[in-house]
């Protein structure tokens, strides 16, 4: 059966849905055919109207550290989990530190714990190849892992993965690791703890010059949800998944002086850019994935060139200008 087709009406939780990934997975599950995608999430860092509005598609307001939240949802037995809900992100984790632990620490265990009592297929965990790997070298392959992390998030991301083998270890509950790289895309709105992509553009779009942390010559795996998407799409049906961490980003490294550039060009903003000091915990100035294991395990393939990705995240900024005004948080 094809990777989608799997998904024909299955019931399938993804909790922190209403966020930049989850969103986009929501409507991806919703399409394919789910019966039934249950959207957990306080909204804590998200919106209700990123939430699609799909007749499958059932939205529960509340926290995945709510144990009634968690009876209600996982007796309406899922056969699938994604594990997207958590404190995003390392900025954040050092602002809020207990709150970090709580939400990807506990939150995760007490996921893990319905997952298994309910006797749900297989646990989906957003890992972040960006947090665990420390200072490996490149590109960052599944087996390098550190004990040597700059941020609570990073941490509590670790925590999570070691959460998901134990649970897989010892209770044989099917888990599978997915690490993403730098996220961007339709879904994420601009904020005091968000990536790079929609900050910039919501600058852009504000005739603002955009400030680059560091020299600009630093780069990232930056990756299309919709790539990201299809790669757990594949991580939560195909069975060459079950036990295994595996990077979802590009595979290509870009520097962050040219996204701030075309970004710049995209939205015809004429006020350049303006160079501020690096983030204390920001210890790495190059990151990039290698993602041959998933490519060979579950043939993922990230299929949208970063400039075609700016312009439709542009395009959706400009179709949601005024929702996303009221919603930055800034
Ligand atoms: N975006 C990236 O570049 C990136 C990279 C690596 C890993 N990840 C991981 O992927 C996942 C999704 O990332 P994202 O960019 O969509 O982040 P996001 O912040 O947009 O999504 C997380 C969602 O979880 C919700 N949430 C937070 N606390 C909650 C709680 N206690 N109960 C229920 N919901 C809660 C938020 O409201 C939000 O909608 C996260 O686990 C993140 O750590 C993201």
């Amino acid at each position: 059966m094809n990777y989608v087709d799997a998904y024909k009406g299955k019931t399938v939780l993804v909790t922190g849905g209403a966020g930049a990934i989850g969103s986009n997975l929501t409507r991806a599950l919703a399409e394919a055919g789910a019966q039934k995608v249950i959207v957990l999430d306080d909204l804590s860092s998200a919106e209700r109207w990123n939430v699609p509005d799909l007749p499958n598609v059932a939205f529960v307001h509340a926290s995945v550290l709510d144990e009634e939240t968690l009876k209600h949802v996982f007796f309406q037995g899922p056969q699938i989990v994604y594990h997207l809900a958590a404190l995003f992100a390392n900025q954040n984790s050092i602002d809020h530190p207990e709150r970090d632990l709580l939400v990807n620490g506990l939150g995760t265990l007490k996921t893990l714990q319905y997952a298994h009592l309910t006797r749900v297929e297989r646990v989906v965990y957003a890992s972040s190849g960006c947090s665990v790997y420390g200072k490996s070298p490149l590109p960052l392959r599944e087996d390098f892992l550190s004990m040597d992390l700059d941020t609570p998030y990073q941490i509590t991301k670790m925590l999570g993965e070691l959460y998901c083998n134990f649970f897989r270890n010892y209770y044989g509950l099917a888990t599978v690791r997915t690490r993403f790289f730098n996220s961007y895309g339709p879904g994420e709105i601009p904020g005091r703890y968000r990536n790079v992509i929609p900050n910039f553009i919501y600058w852009a779009m504000n005739g603002q010059p955009l400030p680059i942390t560091g020299s600009g010559e630093e780069t990232r795996d930056w990756t299309y949800v919709g790539d990201i998407v299809d790669g757990l799409l594949r991580a939560g049906s195909m069975p060459e998944a079950v036990g295994e961490a595996m990077n979802l980003a590009s595979g290509v490294e870009t520097r962050v002086i040219d996204v701030a550039t075309w970004i710049n060009e995209l939205t015809g903003n004429e006020a350049g850019v303006v160079y501020t000091e690096r983030r204390k915990w920001d210890t790495k100035s190059r990151l990039l994935a290698s993602i041959d294991k998933a490519r060979q395990l579950i043939g993922y393939e990230p299929k949208t060139e970063f400039r075609e990705g700016l312009a439709r995240t542009v395009a959706w900024f400009r179709e949601n200008w005024d929702k996303i005004v009221a919603s930055a948080r800034f």
